[in-house]
């Protein structure tokens, strides 16, 4: 039987939600950016589009975004952030280390109010934390008890992330918090070398890799690697720390220069790659769309150096890569780099808290509204009735997700 919207009464928190949104419908049309990718840098043009009235004094710079016109308000004035919904269904927290409010963080915030989501910025460094007999008795935030704990935590704390970040991320998934991504995988994502030896357990295919230790043991990296080669930071992110070394003695002189308290990896260059990338977007367990990304100069491909992002149909087998590879980490959120060699891709890296302006200009896909939709699915919101509820949620699909007939009923003939 088909199952319809009026079949679940609406809540409380839904009517007052219901209210705001039609005192949003008051709108004014304003003049609005609209770039859809594409290998100029100036293919952008003004387009119209309607806001709500009672936005327009947070100072807008309103954006539209990839092919499929993802609406961005982008607002100058912080204040527009620290709005409050009035009844949300969750609460999710981004956990950062600083406040800078960027590109992420704002489309989370503009897509969590879409789905009735409050969305908070906790940076890290203002937590105090307490354990006891009594357990993880106290969590405090600028020096004042949390009362109350969120419904998901979503960390966002890149590859550099610090020994009281990750407590901070230990002790809520450990108080029972929804955390995408859990603490476990932080810890493997964070060292690309830790990554690269639990992909290798699972024979997927990587750069061939070592640790680098200096003085270099020339036996073996000869054995092994030819130049050029790569020389990079176990930890990184948006190819900072990531050189090519041409020789030998440039291996030696780098080992002379470098800190070596900071771990350093050496790598086979895989160079039909070189300046280009795929990037693939996992979220549960789903790949959500995927680019390709290309260097303007140099090898390195990553957006933030300045590169062009393109969107890419992916084959099931590279899907089935990308979710491996996430799964073999433990990230519920991903965004895995895959280096395109002669005749099989090979897995680059994959990030934990992988930044979306590129992408969603590429594929015009709206990265912030697919992990809502998986938050949603993960805390059973559909069928929560209160927000004082502190239960575990169940995990429900509800059966009109995607359940559609397709095509007529089919039947083997009948033997006589
Ligand atoms: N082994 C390699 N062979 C070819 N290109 C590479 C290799 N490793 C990295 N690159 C290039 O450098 C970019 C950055 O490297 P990556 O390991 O992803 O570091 P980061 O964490 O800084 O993004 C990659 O996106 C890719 O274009
Ligand atoms: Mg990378």
């Amino acid at each position: 039987m088909e199952q319809s919207k009026a079949d679940v009464p609406p809540t409380k928190e839904q009517s007052a939600y219901e209210k705001l949104k039609k005192e949003e419908e008051d709108k004014v049309k304003v003049e609005a950016d609209y770039s859809s990718g594409g290998e100029s840098d100036n293919e952008t043009e003004i387009i119209q589009l309607d806001v709500p009235k009672s936005y327009i004094k947070y100072k807008l710079k309103p954006k539209v975004i990839g092919d499929n016109k993802i609406t961005f308000y982008d607002a100058e004035d912080v204040e527009f952030y620290n709005r409050v919904l009035p009844e949300p269904l969750l609460i999710v927290w981004l956990l950062s280390k600083d406040s800078k409010l960027l590109y992420t963080s704002k489309r989370f915030f503009e897509s969590g109010w879409k789905n009735n989501i409050q969305v908070y910025i906790r940076e890290t460094h203002k937590f105090d934390l307490v354990v006891s007999q009594e357990g993880l008795s106290r969590i405090y935030y600028d020096g004042k008890v949390v009362e109350k704990l969120p419904d998901c935590v979503i960390p966002r704390l890149g590859a550099n992330v610090d020994y009281f970040s990750l407590a901070v991320v230990r002790q809520l998934e450990k108080a029972g918090v929804m955390m995408l991504n859990p603490i476990s995988s932080l810890l493997v994502s964070k060292d690309k070398m830790e990554t690269l030896q639990q992909l290798a357990t699972a024979s997927l295919p990587i750069p061939k890799t070592m640790i680098a230790r200096f003085p270099i043991e020339e036996n073996v990296t000869n054995q092994h690697f030819s130049y050029p080669l790569i020389l990079k930071k176990s930890s990184g992110s948006q190819g900072k720390g990531v050189m090519l070394i041409n020789s030998q003695e440039h291996l030696s002189d780098m080992g002379d220069m470098l800190d070596q308290s900071k771990p350093m990896i050496i790598q086979e260059f895989i160079s039909k790659s070189s300046g280009k990338d795929l990037r693939v977007f996992v979220v549960g367990g789903k790949v959500i769309g995927g680019m390709m990304r290309i260097a303007k100069k140099g090898f390195k491909a990553n957006f933030h150096q300045g590169g062009y992002v393109r969107p890419v149909k992916l084959s099931a087998a590279v899907e089935w890569l990308a979710i491996e590879c996430a799964r073999l980490v433990g990230l519920e959120i991903a965004g895995v780099d895959i280096l395109i060699d002669h005749d099989s891709y090979k897995i680059c890296e994959i990030n934990s808290s992988p930044g979306f302006q590129g992408f969603e200009l590429a594929t015009g896909i709206d990265v912030p509204q697919q992990i809502m939709e998986f938050v949603k699915l993960r805390s059973g919101v559909w069928k929560k009735t209160s927000t004082l509820n502190q239960q575990k949620n169940v995990v429900l699909v509800p059966v009109s997700a995607e359940h559609v007939e397709l095509g007529k009923s089919q039947s083997l003939p009948q033997d006589k």
